[in-house]
């Protein structure tokens, strides 16, 4: 019988932002809670295509790991992990490096958008990213990936990886995984350019909510969010050419668990400075139990670290065997 299996990551290359909270961690908690089988991973190997500073990156990682449980992952229903802990990450991506085509890469969004006009300059780390992002899901030959918007071009390099392993060696062995975006917000915009993501790499902090700001930083980004002197619409159709505006509601609903057509209806021919305070208060009343729960998680980083390694051990004990499969087919 068909039993699905989740997989996903956030990078430890900065703290949790209400993007990857909407657009991701929440998601995994009700994956979680669908009771499927689900394989959370802190993928600190791809935070580094970026230098990161060694001791942030260390606390980073923590206080990420902190963060999903905080968020409802639960160790004993999800596996829980690090990515540098369990090596068939790197392993297969080496393999999938020899079966992706460099033009493929050389057409990725994200790459194009992180490396800019230096790419000379980029890791090459960077440009493969895409193929250790595969590696990541099909060492453990996961069916469903929950994401954001962001990374819909990734998982479709997945499939064209796991094709053509499966097509060049004569083999059906790595299933064609899908990407699940779902929700009101699968792409949160940057609180200070309606035409960028919100990203914890973002240089700008006004840019984004952490979900380490009290209460007082989260209420004065979000009255200082950029918008448009427009009152609500009536209809989602109104917000078409108003990607702020659109942002706004599209943050609220997702929130208050509501769609952003019924967020409009409730909300039409209100002025932007009545909305942001009502915006402010759901988003306070939703994060502030998670920052709690994570500051207090924090205060004992020997049972985070603990939790990690019985999640690689996890981990391990399922992407072994199928690694030891791809050697076998491969000749090795
Ligand atoms: P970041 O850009 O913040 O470093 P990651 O690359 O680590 O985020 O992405 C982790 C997960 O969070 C991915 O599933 C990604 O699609 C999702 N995500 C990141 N930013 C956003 C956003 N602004 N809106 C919705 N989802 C997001
Ligand atoms: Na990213």
């Amino acid at each position: 019988t068909f039993t699905p299996r989740v997989f996903s990551g956030i990078q430890p290359s900065g703290g949790l932002t209400l993007g990857n909270y909407l657009g991701a961690l929440k998601r995994f908690v009700e994956k979680q809670d669908e009771g499927g089988e689900t394989i959370y991973c802190l993928v600190d190997m791809h935070a580094i295509t970026v230098w990161q500073d060694p001791t942030k990156l260390r606390h980073q990682t923590r206080e990420m790991a902190a963060g999903f449980i905080a968020a409802g992952i639960d160790p004993a229903r999800s596996i829980l992990f690090n990515q540098s802990q369990v090596t068939a990450h790197v392993e297969l991506a080496w393999i999938f490096n020899c079966v992706a085509r460099m033009g493929w890469m050389g057409r990725m969004t994200q790459w194009k958008d992180k490396a800019g006009k230096n790419s000379e300059n980029a890791s090459l780390g960077l440009f493969a990213y895409p193929a250790l992002m595969a590696a990541d899901i099909l060492a453990y030959k996961a069916t469903h990936v929950p994401v954001g918007e962001d990374q819909k071009q990734h998982l479709e390099l997945t499939r064209d990886i796991a094709a053509k392993f499966n097509n060049d060696y004569g083999v059906t062995f790595f299933p064609m995984t899908e990407p699940v975006i779902e929700g009101a917000a699968t792409r949160v915009m940057s609180l200070r350019d309606g035409s960028k993501k919100m990203s914890k790499s973002d240089p700008s902090d006004q840019s984004r909510i952490n979900l380490t700001d009290d209460a007082d930083s989260i209420a004065a980004k979000i009255r200082k969010a950029k918008t448009d002197p427009e009152p609500l619409p009536d209809t989602l159709d109104g917000l078409k050419d108003r990607p702020e505006a659109r942002n706004l509601v599209n943050i609220y609903a997702a929130l208050a668990g509501m769609s952003a057509a019924d967020v409009v209806k409730e909300y039409a021919g209100a002025q932007f400075g009545s909305f942001k305070p009502k915006l402010a208060e759901l988003a306070v009343a939703k994060l502030s139990p998670i920052t709690t729960e994570m500051n207090r998680l924090m205060q004992d980083p020997a049972e985070i670290d603990r939790i990690l390694g019985r999640g690689a051990a996890q981990a391990e004990a399922i992407a072994r065997p199928i690694i030891n499969e791809v050697y076998d087919i491969v000749g090795m």
